[in-house]
């Protein structure tokens, strides 16, 4: 596993942060469907298994995949729901036109575009935070927000540092990261150092996020059992706001947002 706290670190100064912390950075269709006449009648001799197959057809489908348009870039990158990877681009030029600082901790004063998150997820975060709170956890938000240039230095910083094919493994590539989408933060805690590391995810802050992100319409992005999935390292950092039903879909089956719409290699 590398450690990208240095990565992260040349990041922070490429982009001129000037905190001096020595932290790192880097529908499933409702079942409640209107009954159809159809369905409601009596079903005759021999119906009945037909239709009980029909309903576990219904709850297996797949949710839509995003839709791409000419150039390969996402049509809708404002979804609350949308897929970010290699294959699934953020437009050059798409920037969210709601960013907002949510009220939790940050281990630094200094105002930065990092500090924000779309508005959707304010209040949720914040919620996952105080909760966290209230249960004697100490959670920070290191950064979220990041927009393509921004991600284009950190990028290419990390493959100047390590070459393009190991960058590629810990850091998006400018349209590909989940932080130019405004729906991601990452997290920390002293009991990690305020790092960003793997470790976080054994401190008892990151368990509990593991076990109750979805309950606020997060997921952990980037699983360590599934990299082979989302294509990148294990991440028990990333925070990323798909909404409670998502989440919560996702949680109960033990789902990427990849295997979620289906798409997984
Ligand atoms: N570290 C994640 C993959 C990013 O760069 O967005
Ligand atoms: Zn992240």
């Amino acid at each position: 596993m590398k450690n990208i706290t240095m990565l992260v670190a040349s990041a922070l100064i490429i982009t001129g942060c000037s905190s001096n912390t020595d932290f790192n950075e880097d529908k499933q269709n409702t079942e409640e469907e209107e009954v159809t006449e159809e369905e409601a009648a009596e079903p005759v001799a021999g119906d009945e298994n037909e239709s009980r197959e029909k309903e576990e057809d219904t709850e297996e489908q797949a949710v839509e995949a995003p839709q791409l348009n000419e150039k390969g870039e996402l049509t809708k990158p404002e979804s609350e729901q949308v897929l970010v990877n290699r294959e699934y681009r953020l437009p050059e030029g798409y920037e969210p036109d709601d960013l907002t600082v949510p009220d939790i901790p940050f281990p630094f004063e200094e105002d930065h575009p990092k500090k924000q998150i779309r508005e959707p997820a304010v209040k949720p975060l914040e919620e996952l935070f105080d909760e966290a709170s209230e249960e004697g956890l100490q959670l920070y938000a290191i950064s979220g927000y990041r927009s393509y240039d921004r991600q284009e230095a950190i990028f290419a910083a990390n493959a100047a540092e390590d070459g393009e094919e190991e960058a590629n493994q810990y850091s998006a590539k400018p349209g590909q990261s989940e932080h130019q989408s405004g729906l991601a933060m990452d997290v920390s805690s002293p009991s990690a150092d305020l790092a960003l590391t793997d470790e976080f995810g054994e401190t008892p802050e990151g368990q509990w996020l593991k076990d109750n992100a979805h309950r606020f319409g997060f997921i952990i992005r980037y699983p360590e059992d599934k990299t082979d999935i989302t294509g990148f390292q294990y991440e028990p950092w990333h925070l990323r706001y798909v909404g409670k039903e998502a989440a919560e879909t996702m949680h109960e089956k033990d789902q990427t947002l990849e295997e979620y719409y289906g798409v997984e290699e």
